[in-house]
C-alpha cells in the first residue's frame, strides 16, 4: 500500500489507495442515514476503494457564513474509514449556497450580453469575485482543519470541473481583474496598444480604465482583446484553484491535491494548469450517438496522461450507462462499461471512478445512471459494476506502469483559441476536427500517441504531427525546426504558423513561421465551399481548404486535380538536416491521412499495426482492435480491446490477468471483450 507523499514514478504524491482505485462520487447528503449503511456494505461488495465526497455540499456544511455544520460529514467519514474506503474529499466550492448569492449578489456571473445570472443551479459565481474567493478558501481551510488527519482522507478534490458552466464573467469586478492581468502582461498601455493593434478601427486606449472585457459589440471585436480574454479567463479560474490549493497544502502538505478536468475542454488551458496539480484527474463522458466515441475516449485519455507528463492519472468520472444531458441519452451496451474503463487503464489511468455511486431520486440528474441504479442490485448494471471491481483487482500489478510513445501530436490551447476567432478565411477550420482526424488516423494504425506543447522537448519522438497551429511563438517554431534538423519526422497541416502570440500575421508569405522548415511559400488561401471536395492526383480527396503554394526547396508529393488550384501542390515533403517535414494543404480524407501517416511512420521506423490483427487499412468503419502497452521495470502489459463484434486472436505470450489463464502465443479476445496480458518477455516500445 502506498502512503501519502509516495509517488507512482513521479515526485508528486498519489492517494493512499492500493492498486487501481475504484469508486465514484458519493453524495450521502441526498439520502437518509439508514441508506448509508447499505451504501458501505454494497461498496465492499463491489470492491470500491475510493469515493469522492461532498462535491455539492457547501449549503449543508456552512448553513450561514462562518458557521459550519460538520456533524453529518463526520459520520460519513468515520463510516467510510471503518470500511477501509479512501475519501477524495471535495472542498465543496463548486456551488455557492443561496445565502451566499443573496448576501453577495455581485458575485453572480454576468453574460457577454450583460445579463446577470441567478442561483438555482450550480457554478453561479464569477471567477474574479473577491467574495467568492474569500468564502471558498475559508471553507477549504475549515475542511482541511477538520479532516486533515482523518484516516479516511486520501486526497483533496478542489471545486469541480472549473469552467464547466461558467468559464467567463463580464461583470465590473471581472473588468478590474482583466485590467490588472493586462498590466502584468504588457506593463503599460503602449505595449497593450501595440499588441492589440488598436490603430485599427480607432481603438487606441489612453487609460487602462477604458479597457473592458470583450462585451457585446456591433460587429467583430478586437481579435487580440478576445484572445487575451480567453487567456485571462483560464488564468482566473486557475487562480481560484491555486487559492484553495494553497490553503489545503499549508495544512496537509503531504496529501495529493487534484481538480477534475474535462478532456478537450476549450475554455481552460490544461497544459498551463497541469503543473499546479499533484495528480491529473479527468471526467470523460461518451456521446452515445457518436459511433467513434471509443476513439474520442482514447484521445482524451492520451491527453490526460500527457498533461501529467506520463504519470498515472485518475479517471474521476464517467457514467456506468446513460447520462441525462444529451438530447437522447443512450444506455451503454453490455460490455461497454468494461471496455471504456479498461481503455482508460490501458492509457495510463490508475483509478476508475464514476459519477455517481447511487442514482439520485431527486434533482436534475435523477435519470443519470450510477453504479447502484434505481432498480437496485438485481440489475445488469450492478453486475457489470461488481465485475469491473473484480477486474480492476486482477489488474492491481499494472498500477504505476507507464505508456511509452514514439509519436506525438502538438496541442496548444492558445492556438486553439486563436484559430477559432471570427473573421478568418473559413469558419470550417475547427481545431478539434483537425486534432481528431490526425488522432483517428494514428488510432487506425494502432499507434499510441502523446500530446505535447509546441515548446516541449521532442527528442524522444520519431514522429511529430501538427494538426493545427495557427498561432506559434518564435521559440516554439525554432523548437520544431530543431527537432526536424536533428532527424525528426514532422507533418504539418495548413493554416499553421500564421500569426505570432499577439495574433499578428507573419509577413512574407504563408505559413510564416514554418516557411523555411517546410520549404514552401504560400501566396493566397483558397478555402472551399461548405460541402466542396477536391481530388488529389494520388486519388485522395480534400475539403475545407486549399492554398496557392510554390515549392521553395520542398518536393511535391501530390497535386490537386480539380478545385480552385488544379495542378498545384497539395502535399509536399522537405528534407531538412537529417529529418523530413511534410506539409498538407487541405483537410485530407481519413483513408489518405492514414496512408500518409503510415508512410511517415515507416520512414521514421515506427511500427504500425504491429500485431497481426487482420485489420485492413482501407477499412474505416469504427471498429477494430486497440492494443496498448503499459510498461514498468522488467514488466510489460499488453492491453487488447476488441471493439468489433467478432472474436479476435492476437499474438501474445504470458498470462492473461483478467482470467489468470496462460496465453501461449495467442490470446483470444471475445467480441467486445478485453484481454490484458502480462507478457513473458519484456516488449519493445510500442510504436
Ligand atoms: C459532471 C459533473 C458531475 C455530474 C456529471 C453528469 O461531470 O462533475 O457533477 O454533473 O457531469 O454527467
Amino acid at each position: 500500500m502506498t502512503t501519502p507523499g509516495s509517488s507512482r514514478g513521479s515526485s508528486r504524491p498519489w492517494p493512499r489507495v492500493p492498486g487501481i482505485a475504484f469508486g465514484g462520487d458519493y453524495n450521502p447528503e441526498q439520502w437518509p442515514e439508514e441508506v448509508w449503511v447499505d451504501d458501505v456494505a454494497r461498496m465492499a461488495e463491489a470492491g470500491v476503494s475510493m469515493v469522492t465526497v461532498g462535491v455539492f455540499s457547501w449549503a449543508l456544511l456552512e448553513p450561514a457564513q462562518g458557521n459550519y455544520d460538520f456533524g453529518w460529514l463526520d459520520r460519513v467519514m468515520d463510516l467510510l474509514a471503518a470500511h477501509d474506503i479512501g475519501v477524495d474529499l471535495a472542498t465543496a466550492t463548486a456551488s455557492p449556497p443561496p445565502w451566499f448569492s443573496h448576501r453577495y449578489p455581485e458575485s453572480l456571473p454576468v453574460t457577454r450580453e450583460g445579463h446577470r445570472m441567478s442561483q438555482g443551479a450550480r457554478q453561479a459565481y464569477c471567477p474574479s469575485s473577491t467574495a467568492y474567493r474569500a468564502a471558498s478558501t475559508a471553507l477549504a481551510g475549515a475542511l482541511a482543519n477538520r479532516y486533515g488527519t482523518h484516516p479516511a482522507l486520501v486526497m483533496w478534490h478542489v471545486n469541480n470541473e472549473y469552467g464547466c458552466h461558467t468559464s467567463e464573467c463580464f461583470c465590473d469586478e471581472s473588468a478590474v481583474a482583466f485590467r490588472r492581468w493586462l498590466r502584468d502582461r504588457y506593463g503599460d498601455l503602449d505595449g497593450l496598444n501595440e499588441a492589440w493593434g488598436t490603430a485599427f478601427w480607432s481603438q487606441r486606449y489612453y487609460s487602462f480604465d477604458e479597457v473592458i472585457p470583450p462585451r457585446l459589440t456591433p460587429t467583430w471585436g478586437n481579435p487580440t482583446q478576445n484572445l487575451d480574454w480567453k487567456r485571462f479567463c483560464s488564468d482566473e479560474l486557475l487562480a481560484c484553484f491555486i487559492a484553495e490549493r494553497d490553503v489545503l497544502r499549508a495544512i496537509t502538505p503531504d496529501l495529493p491535491i487534484t481538480t477534475n478536468f474535462m478532456g478537450a475542454f476549450k475554455p481552460v488551458d490544461y497544459f498551463s494548469w497541469a503543473p499546479h496539480e499533484d495528480v491529473i484527474s479527468d471526467d470523460h463522458y461518451i456521446l452515445g450517438a457518436d459511433h467513434m466515441n471509443h476513439i474520442r475516449l482514447s484521445m482524451s485519455a492520451d491527453l490526460m496522461r500527457s498533461l501529467g507528463g506520463g504519470n498515472p492519472w485518475i479517471l474521476m468520472e464517467q457514467s456506468t450507462s446513460a447520462v441525462n444531458w444529451q438530447p437522447r441519452n443512450l444506455a451503454k451496451a453490455p460490455g461497454q462499461l468494461k471496455r471504456n474503463s479498461l481503455q482508460h487503464v490501458a492509457r495510463g489511468a490508475d483509478a476508475i471512478c464514476f459519477f455517481q455511486w447511487r442514482a439520485s431520486r431527486r434533482g436534475a440528474e435523477k435519470f443519470h445512471s450510477a453504479m447502484l441504479p434505481h432498480a437496485g442490485t438485481d440489475t445488469r448494471l450492478w453486475r457489470e459494476v461488481t465485475a469491473l471491481g473484480a477486474d480492476l483487482k486482477n489488474l492491481a500489478e499494472v498500477a504505476g506502469s507507464r505508456v511509452e510513445c514514439a509519436v506525438a501530436i502538438v496541442w496548444d490551447w492558445p492556438a486553439w483559441w486563436a484559430v477559432e476567432l471570427d473573421s478568418h478565411p473559413s469558419s470550417d477550420v475547427q481545431y478539434l476536427d483537425l486534432m481528431r482526424a490526425t488522432y483517428e488516423a494514428f488510432w487506425q494504425l494502432d499507434v499510441t500517441v502523446d500530446f505535447v506543447r509546441p515548446d516541449a522537448d521532442l527528442s524522444a519522438y520519431k514522429v511529430v504531427a501538427i494538426p493545427s497551429l495557427y498561432l506559434v511563438s518564435d521559440a516554439s517554431a525554432a523548437n520544431l525546426t530543431r527537432y526536424v534538423e536533428a532527424g525528426g519526422h514532422l507533418v504539418c497541416n495548413f493554416f499553421s504558423g500564421i500569426v505570432d502570440p499577439d495574433d499578428a500575421v507573419r509577413l512574407g508569405g504563408y505559413p510564416g513561421a514554418f516557411r523555411e522548415l517546410l520549404g514552401v511559400r504560400v501566396e493566397e488561401f483558397y478555402p472551399l465551399l461548405e460541402h466542396q471536395t477536391v481530388t488529389l492526383a494520388d486519388g485522395g480527396t480534400g475539403r475545407v481548404w486549399t492554398e496557392m503554394l510554390t515549392p521553395a526547396g520542398a518536393e511535391v508529393v501530390t497535386t490537386y486535380v480539380d478545385g480552385p488550384l488544379p495542378g498545384l501542390p497539395a502535399i509536399t515533403r522537405h528534407d531538412v538536416g537529417s529529418g523530413v517535414a511534410h506539409y498538407v494543404t487541405t483537410f485530407l480524407d481519413a483513408a489518405r491521412t492514414t496512408r500518409l501517416l503510415q508512410v511517415i511512420c515507416a520512414d521514421a521506423g515506427v511500427v504500425t499495426r504491429g500485431l497481426e490483427t487482420g485489420a485492413r487499412l482501407d477499412r474505416f468503419e469504427p471498429a477494430g482492435l486497440e492494443t496498448i502497452r503499459r510498461q514498468a521495470e522488467g514488466a510489460s502489459y499488453l492491453f487488447v480491446i476488441n471493439h468489433t463484434d467478432r472474436e479476435a486472436d492476437v499474438p501474445a505470450a504470458g498470462v492473461e490477468l483478467l482470467t489468470g489463464k496462460a496465453a501461449d502465443g495467442i490470446v483470444h479476445v471475445a467480441a467486445g471483450g478485453v484481454a490484458v496480458v502480462r507478457e513473458a518477455a519484456a516488449a519493445t516500445m510500442d510504436g
